[in-house]
């Protein structure tokens, strides 16, 4: 996420915004014919794929207020930054940006600036007398006002609409794809959240849980496919809570059934799929990707901790044994699924032995990688109003760099694993390194890189390539002939 850099063990997430995957080409929605908008809009997003997603959402509807694109700041009209408020770093970082932007404001009295996202959510006009040069606060179900509320700021008002929605899925805008690979896109299928994990501020940033419909989320994807995308990530805060009764039938769609029908759209198009809370994953979707080679082996499953007492306190629902036994049906149904984590070290009351059997399960579940994070308490969870922040800051910080060295070593270890073996990769695009190689990813999701050598091979391309070598982050490899 936004955190520092050594929290994470593997670059992958969109929440980074220099992920390999997301420094696309000049792609369609900047590359639109500059005379055709007087005015531009400039968005930057943090947090989740949720947020880049919405982002995309956000642009399309702008598009239709007369909005062009830009990804020169300096030349914007009206800037938006979409936030996250899931740790404390996540805001610091969106009020560093803001006073960035609040120096442009200077030089152009015109320019509007716009707080999008959940950290509008969260603090909504309080934003405004926070930071004073904010003109507009626009929460994530609200969207659809965008243009109205960016004619009242143009007209010299401030502009907030914070309402969160039990409906709203944005299902019938098309997103403009921005900075894409145009391989790979991220497809929403459900809003909110109705969890509680007791740390967690999401539920009260993004609302409800609601499902998208059925038939808009085929359409997205087969409209991508059509487009030469060749790869989907269905997105929700729990996406195995998926569930859709369409309007006069009487059955419900459930999250195994959309993946399947999103499968079957083409076996040249991948499905992905995150998150999955474990309490949530049935086996009938575990048997639904075991049957579909399109649907990539890979579940980020985050354990949070390791010790069912930690678990309950954090009212994950599940306990260490149970999550346990995921894992061995997992493996059982796809022995080569990769799996990853989200970890968080040092939340309240957290003991030594709670800390080790955090290490254990690690261990134990031998994730390919882990998003790891220190517990930073989030005004309004039910932590925050039940339980003490007790564990000093220093012992969060030990106890995470312990967890971050037990998953350096997993990432490596498993990767050398893959050494020999042969994998279909999905070519994204040059390698970051050099324009001699390709990187791509295998259906588990690990980045994979080889020389382009003289074969025939383009961006969308699937090739299968040996691995031959390996870094933590990285397996190395050749075309197989
Ligand atoms: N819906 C996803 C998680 C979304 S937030 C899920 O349930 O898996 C992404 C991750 O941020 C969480 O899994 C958790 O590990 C971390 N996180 C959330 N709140 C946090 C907090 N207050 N402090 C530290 N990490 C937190
Ligand atoms: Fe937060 Fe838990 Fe919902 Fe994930 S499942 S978004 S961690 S409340
Ligand atoms: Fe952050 Fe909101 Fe996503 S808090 S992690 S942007 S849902």
């Amino acid at each position: 996420m936004i955190d520092v850099v050594t929290e994470k063990a593997f670059p992958l997430k969109a929440e980074d915004k220099h992920d390999e995957t997301r420094q696309g080409e000049a792609f369609e929605p900047f590359a639109q014919d500059q005379n055709v908008y007087q005015k531009r809009f400039y968005i930057e997003s943090y947090g989740c794929q949720m947020n880049f997603a919405d982002s995309e959402i956000v642009a399309s509807l702008l598009y239709k207020e007369g909005f062009g694109a830009t990804r020169n700041v300096e030349e914007a009209d009206l800037i938006f930054i979409n936030t996250c408020s899931i740790r404390e770093k996540a805001e610091l970082a969106v009020r560093k940006r803001l006073t960035e932007f609040r120096k442009l404001k200077g030089e152009k009295k015109s320019l509007l600036v716009g707080v999008l996202g959940c950290m509008a959510e969260r603090l909504k006009a309080k934003f405004l007398e926070e930071e004073k040069l904010v003109d507009l606060v626009i929460g994530p179900d609200a969207y659809r006002s965008l243009g109205s509320l960016v004619r009242e700021a143009e007209g010299g008002q401030k502009a907030v609409n914070v309402l969160l929605s039990r409906e709203e899925t944005y299902a019938d805008i098309s997103p403009v794809r921005l900075d894409s690979n145009g391989v790979s896109a991220f497809v929403s299928i459900m809003r909110g959240c109705n969890n509680m994990c007791s740390f967690c501020v999401v539920p009260f940033t993004r609302g409800r849980e609601r499902s998208r419909d059925t038939s808009s989320i085929l359409r997205e994807c087969t409209e991508l496919f059509e487009n030469g995308f060749r790869e989907v990530t269905l997105l929700g805060q729990n996406v195995d809570s998926y569930y859709y009764t369409p309007p006069a039938e009487n059955t419900a769609i459930t999250f195994a059934q959309l993946l399947e029908l999103v499968a079957q759209i083409s076996p040249d198009l991948r499905v992905r799929f995150s998150t999955s809370h474990p309490k949530d994953i049935t086996d009938d979707v575990l048997h639904t990707m075991a049957r579909h080679e399109n649907i990539c082996k890979y579940i980020h499953l985050p354990v949070q901790s390791g010790s069912s007492r930690i678990l309950q306190l954090m009212n994950r629902t599940y306990t260490r044994e149970w999550y346990m036994a995921k894992v061995d049906r997992i493996r059982e149904i796809m022995p080569d699924c990769g799996i990853s984590s989200d970890i968080i070290a040092g939340f309240c009351t957290e003991e030594e032995l709670d800390h080790q059997q955090t290490l254990e399960i690690m261990e134990y579940s031998r994730y390919d990688y882990s998003y790891m994070f220190f517990y930073s308490e989030r005004p309004g969870t039910l932590a925050q109003k039940r339980y003490t922040d007790d564990v000093p800051e220093d012992v969060k910080k030990r106890r995470l760099q312990e967890i971050v060295e037990v998953q350096n070593r997993l990432s490596l270890q498993n990767n050398k694993l893959d050494i020999g073996k042969s994998f279909q990769v999905l070519i994204e695009g040059n390698s970051r390194k050099s324009d001699a190689d390709w990187m791509g990813r295998s259906s588990q999701n690990k980045v994979v890189v080889f020389s382009k050598g003289n074969f025939e091979l383009k961006k969308g391309d699937y090739v299968t390539v040996k691995v031959t070598d390996c870094t933590q982050g990285t397996l190395l490899g050749h075309v197989l002939q």
